[in-house]
């Protein structure tokens, strides 16, 4: 995904410096809660952060999907603060099911959540990837995950339901669709 800028915060693409951002995302207390198995323990981050910042990269030279971080811009010289990450990419159906659809998500720094940081850049990456000419983003969460609901409702994504439709589980589904599309 192409790097991007909204009003306090712009996405670029991570390296391999971000390992203590990586861990910290992938503590949040919300993440244990909803995504355990994306949680990453401090016994085993020296192997599964720089995997994850690899897995992170692989779409870095597509212009629409990808995962990219969130950072502050700030307002002089001061260094730009990583606050989040914003990821775009294909969503696996449930067993049976003939959807081929891409998904926008979702992960904060524990200590940088309640700001509207993620909001202000899942807006600017949703408006781009429907500019892009993708006709239709979805987005599921757990359906007790009202934190990540409220974002997809913040974005203006429109919510359908409960659905089956994608990971074989039940979750809360939102979509975006392309304006006039
Ligand atoms: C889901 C998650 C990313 C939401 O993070 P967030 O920081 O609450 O999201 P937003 O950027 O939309 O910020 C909204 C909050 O900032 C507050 N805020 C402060 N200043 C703001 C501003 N200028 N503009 C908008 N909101 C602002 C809002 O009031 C809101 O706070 P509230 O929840 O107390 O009402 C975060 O909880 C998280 O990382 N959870 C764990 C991972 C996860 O569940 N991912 C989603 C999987 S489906």
């Amino acid at each position: 995904m192409i790097p991007l800028s909204a009003q306090r915060v712009r996405t670029r693409h991570f390296t391999p410096d971000d390992a203590d951002f990586v861990l910290a995302v992938h503590q949040h207390p919300g993440l244990r809660r909803f995504i355990p198995r994306q949680v990453i323990e401090d016994a085993d981050a020296a192997e599964a952060v720089p995997a994850r910042i690899e897995r992170f990269r692989r779409y870095d030279a597509d212009p629409v999907l990808g995962v990219v971080l969130v950072e502050t811009r700030p307002a002089d010289d001061a260094p730009a603060v990583p606050v989040a990450l914003i990821m775009l990419q294909p969503i696996p159906a449930s067993t049976g099911v003939d959807l081929q659809d891409v998904e926008i998500g979702w992960r904060a720094h524990p200590e940088h959540t309640g700001h509207g940081y993620v909001a202000e850049a899942a807006r600017a990456v949703l408006d781009h990837v429907l500019a892009s000419g993708l006709p239709r983003v979805v987005a599921v969460t757990d359906p007790a995950n009202s934190a990540s609901q409220a974002v997809c409702e913040r974005i203006g994504m429109t919510r359908v339901g409960l659905s089956r439709d994608y990971y074989d589980e039940e979750t809360m589904l939102y979509v975006a669709d392309r304006p006039g599309g």
